[in-house]
């Protein structure tokens, strides 16, 4: 090795050690803070495997009894490979969400992101040249400008993310953090944490759980989430559920805010697995903010608000019910019988409310207009909580 690059390394190494994670938190002390709710984001640099690896390699190494990875399986994944079947389109809507984003948040003054899990698609990240290429590709140089920079990002975990494995948690909550300051997944090294925003007069408390470890289907040995991550954390789920009540009962915060990739209540998949988190967050008074589905809605279930923010990559209208209800639950759903909208939520916090606004994209392409909003510079829907949380 040179000696430059020696030099290099080991002030790497130092500055590395001695510069403290997650450095860049959300400003304190505003009467109203306003903050960016997206996920299901991380499609940018994705390319599924060639057809002929899938097809015809793929059948004859299985037969032949070789273990294939996860990742490699999911990466021939037909449904996402469908998915992308307007293949740069997808590509280029991503971005061009990204840069919606950035418009709406430099109107609105966002001054935190809050992710509700798969940052990468088809099959996460990890400590490899190709999971560092995917994190600047589909992350760190995509939310660039004066809107993302300097910002803090609250990260959490979706299923996609948990295809590589202890490996890929590995990098997205300790390694991450490191190598860029927005980043931030808490302070312990673990897919689970809390961490409260702090305005003039109120305090919001959130919570981060990785639902993945919660999902039965999950633990089928055929599920491409079947992972040694997956595999051990569902035998602890206790303890994310109790690390919930705690962090909700040590809080006499205002707001509290469960932060999570499934949705529980859903026009797509309802996942009752994690009833138990919601027992807590109802009993708190709190709001549940989750993704997985790739739209966004508004759901009121048993008592609780649920926030669903995942139309910041590829929409899908499929997971909203094609825009048509499934019961009262349903209070807006941000599609229609073709398309469903990208797009993000904004949260003003103040004192006296929790207001969500939801924004939709026109989304213009090549002459077409998939999902026709007027303006699309105002929220197409908005609600307001205005109860606060309880102290258990
Ligand atoms: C944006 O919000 C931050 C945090 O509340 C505040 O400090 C800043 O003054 C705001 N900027 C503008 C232009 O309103
Ligand atoms: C907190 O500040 C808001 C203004 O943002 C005001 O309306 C409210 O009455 C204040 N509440 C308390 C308890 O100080
Ligand atoms: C490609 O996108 C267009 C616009 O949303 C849609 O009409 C078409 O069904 C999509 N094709 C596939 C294979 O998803
Ligand atoms: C929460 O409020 C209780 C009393 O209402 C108080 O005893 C406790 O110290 C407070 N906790 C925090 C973290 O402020
Ligand atoms: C989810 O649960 C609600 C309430 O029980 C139900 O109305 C709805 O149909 C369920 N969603 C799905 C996709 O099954
Ligand atoms: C609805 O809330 C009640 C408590 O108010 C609880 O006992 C019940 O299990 C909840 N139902 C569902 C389907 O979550």
């Amino acid at each position: 090795m040179p000696a430059m690059s020696r030099i290099a390394l080991t002030l790497g190494l130092a500055l590395g050690a001695s510069a403290a994670p997650n450095s860049i938190v959300a400003p304190t002390g505003a009467e109203k803070l306003t903050v960016g709710l997206l996920g299901d984001y991380g499609w940018t640099g994705w390319q599924p495997l060639p057809l002929d690896f899938c097809n015809t390699a793929l059948p004859k190494l299985q037969a032949d009894g070789v273990t294939i990875p996860r990742d490699l399986q999911n990466d021939c994944d037909p449904g996402d490979r469908a998915d992308i079947a307007n293949a740069t389109i997808e590509e280029t809507w991503t971005a061009r969400t990204a840069k919606y984003i950035e418009k709406v948040c430099l109107k609105k003054n966002c001054s935190a992101f809050m992710s509700v899990g798969d940052n990468f698609y088809d099959s996460g990240v990890d400590f490899t040249s190709e999971g560092i290429q995917r994190f600047y590709e589909g992350w760190a140089n995509m939310y660039v400008g004066k809107a993302f920079d300097g910002k803090p990002w609250y990260q959490a975990l979706g299923n996609h993310d948990v295809v590589a494995g202890k490996a890929g948690v590995d990098f997205q909550t300790r390694i991450a953090p490191l190598m860029e300051d927005r980043w931030y997944f808490g302070n312990d090294n673990l897919p689970y944490y809390t961490y409260d925003l702090k305005g003039s007069n109120w305090t919001a408390t959130f919570a981060v759980v990785d639902s993945d470890c919660f999902i039965n289907k999950y633990q089928q040995s055929t599920s491409v989430y079947n992972t040694d991550y997956v595999i051990e954390c569902h035998k602890t789920t206790q303890t994310q559920v109790e690390f919930l009540r705690k962090a909700f009962a040590e809080s006499n915060a205002t707001w509290k805010i469960l932060q999570i990739h499934h949705g529980f209540i859903s026009s797509s998949t309802n996942y009752t697995e994690l009833a138990p988190l919601m027992d807590i967050v109802r009993e708190n008074n709190g709001v549940v903010i989750n993704g997985h589905d790739h739209c966004m809605a508004h759901y009121q279930f048993n008592g609780t608000n649920f926030v669903l923010t995942g139309g910041a990559g590829y929409a899908e209208a499929g997971d909203c019910n094609y825009g048509v209800p499934m019961g009262p639950f349903t209070k807006w759903l941000g599609a229609n019988a073709q398309q469903a909208a990208n797009g993000f939520v904004t949260l003003d916090i103040s004192y006296n409310a929790l207001h969500f606004e939801y924004y939709a994209r026109d989304m213009q392409l090549k002459g077409a207009d998939y999902y026709p909003v007027a303006h699309d510079m105002v929220p197409s829907y908005s609600f307001d909580v205005t109860k606060h949380a309880t102290k258990v």
